[in-house]
């Protein structure tokens, strides 16, 4: 059965609360140090269910109070398991805003739902004041549903369906129109509804924020936005301005995502900046907001440095105020990042299957795999993982996923703590773009997730079922006698 029943018994839950370290930023170095063994025979100390997500992350995954987490939660809602963090959650919207409302007064925060759909989550950002971004029918349902007001969505796809342009008119949201022949659907759907359709474009800078390729969107190759060039962009406002159905409320861009250092912004803000004066001289057209995006990197490896959001607002603080100086007027500031508000609040906790040496390799084979989480095998992306409990012997390991594919490796060449069948491993950083690109791939029911709040768990999206698989299928031919 998918709801995999774990091999040991969970430890007793510690009662004793401890305070939870909201509005804090997961530090832009994370921590690598070594875990600190107790005294033989001394008592475990009480700890939530947060201390233990948080010793994995400081490399205590063999603590007592991590060990105590992670078979806590396997025990209780099965593996694979998505787990996040709820403090960590509202503790990144914190920094965010904290780093950029003090240098930018005019400032609207979204959140891209597409980092993580779940709308238990999308509702605790929307309870930290932030909108939502949105790429299809689907997510901007996913917002409304939890009450983010239709105005403040952004629908951005460079291929919206026209029932999905209608939905977002109706709404009132913006739409963020990606091409001219997209406006003119937009121009024409709006004057069927007898409404203005709210509109920004979205700009291709031409800037390179070194990132990997597949989610590199500001480049002139990418498929992405208006480009400056040859006044592409400009005489895509110049229509905008004709058309009665059109109201233009702003501009867009988006160059990429787990962008760890701030030069890209920074060249981007500039275009951007430069451009919006240029419309305003050009074409007399003034702007509610400038909106550039979302792409904030966090740091995927013990030890790494990436940008954070202080270094960024600092960054941008200069470029913002000269561009505004030379505009004549002030435009709202809007960010939309997803997986800087998410991804460290994720543990993906999967329990080893088996343990496999071969004359090359080991393989530790898991009860997760591309199904559970893509990144690695779509974008050889790196995630941290911990080996839970007491540690084995420290060697090379591969940590392979379920599915029946030579690329499915989580983990490659990592040395960790060699474990045995039943064990635990999880899995870090994988809040954002984990579930919300889950697939039934092979026949696997979707992982369940679950919100930890201090010493609370609780199950927000309920573990996939094989009546799941076959719900939505006609019903087979009787088989033949
Ligand atoms: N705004 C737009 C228009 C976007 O296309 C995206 C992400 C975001 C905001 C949010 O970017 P973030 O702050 O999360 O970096 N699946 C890939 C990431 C794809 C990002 C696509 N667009 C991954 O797993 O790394």
């Amino acid at each position: 059965m998918p709801n995999r029943t774990p091999s040991r018994l969970a430890v007793a839950l510690a009662l004793c609360f401890s305070p939870i370290l909201a509005g804090a930023e997961v530090p832009s170095k994370a921590p690598a140090q070594a875990a600190a063994p107790l005294p033989p025979g001394a008592a475990a100390p009480a700890s939530t269910l947060r201390d233990g997500l948080q010793a994995a992350r400081a490399d205590r995954a063999g603590s007592p109070e991590a060990t105590r987490a992670f078979e806590t939660l396997a025990a209780r809602f099965g593996t694979p398991l998505y787990v996040y963090d709820r403090a960590t959650i509202v503790g990144q919207a914190r920094a965010l805003k904290g780093a950029f409302a003090p240098r930018f007064p005019k400032l609207k925060v979204f959140y891209a739902v597409k980092a993580n759909t779940n709308g238990v989550i999308v509702s605790l950002l929307r309870d930290e004041g932030l909108g939502a971004e949105v790429v299809s029918g689907g997510e901007l349902v996913a917002a409304r549903r939890v009450g983010v007001p239709g105005d403040e969505i952004m629908f951005t796809s460079s291929s919206k369906r026209p029932d999905e342009i209608e939905l977002a008119i109706r709404n009132g949201s913006v739409l963020n129109v990606d091409s001219r022949d997209e406006l003119e659907q937009v121009s024409e759907i709006a004057g069927r509804l007898g409404k203005a359709a709210r509109i920004s474009f979205r700009i291709n800078p031409g800037v390179d924020p070194h990132t990997i390729h597949q989610i590199n969107t500001g480049i002139s190759e990418s498929k992405f936005g208006l480009h400056l060039e040859d006044g592409i962009a400009l005489a895509a406002y110049a229509r905008a301005k004709a058309l009665p159905h059109v109201r233009i409320t702003g501009v867009h861009c988006h160059i990429g995502s787990q962008i760890t250092e701030t030069s890209g912004y920074e060249a981007t803000a500039r275009k951007m900046l430069a451009f919006v004066r240029e419309l305003k001289e050009k074409l007399g057209v003034t702007l509610e907001f400038v909106d550039l995006g979302g792409g904030i990197g966090i740091p995927y490896h013990d030890g790494e440095t990436v940008m954070g959001s202080e270094d960024l607002a600092r960054a941008l603080k200069p470029i913002w105020d000269d561009g505004v100086k030379a505009l004549g007027y002030e435009p709202v500031l809007w960010l939309e990042p997803g997986r800087f508000f998410v991804a460290p609040s994720g543990f993906l906790l999967a329990r080893v299957n088996s343990v496999k040496t071969t004359p090359v390799k080991t393989f530790v084979n898991v009860d997760a795999g591309f199904e559970t989480l893509m990144r690695p095998a779509m974008y050889q992306a790196y995630h941290r993982v911990r080996v839970v409990g007491p540690a084995g012997e420290v060697q090379k390991l591969d940590v392979a996923g379920d599915v029946c594919e030579t690329g499915d490796i989580l983990a490659a060449d990592r040395m960790l703590p060699r474990p045995k069948a039943g064990d635990l491993v999880v899995i870090l950083d994988a809040g954002a773009y984990g579930f919300s690109m889950a697939s039934e791939y092979n026949a696997r029911p979707l992982p369940a997730e679950v919100l930890v709040d201090g010493n609370d768990a609780r199950v927000i999206r309920r573990r996939g079922t094989f009546d799941d698989l076959f719900r939505a299928e006609a019903a087979p031919a009787a088989p033949k006698k």
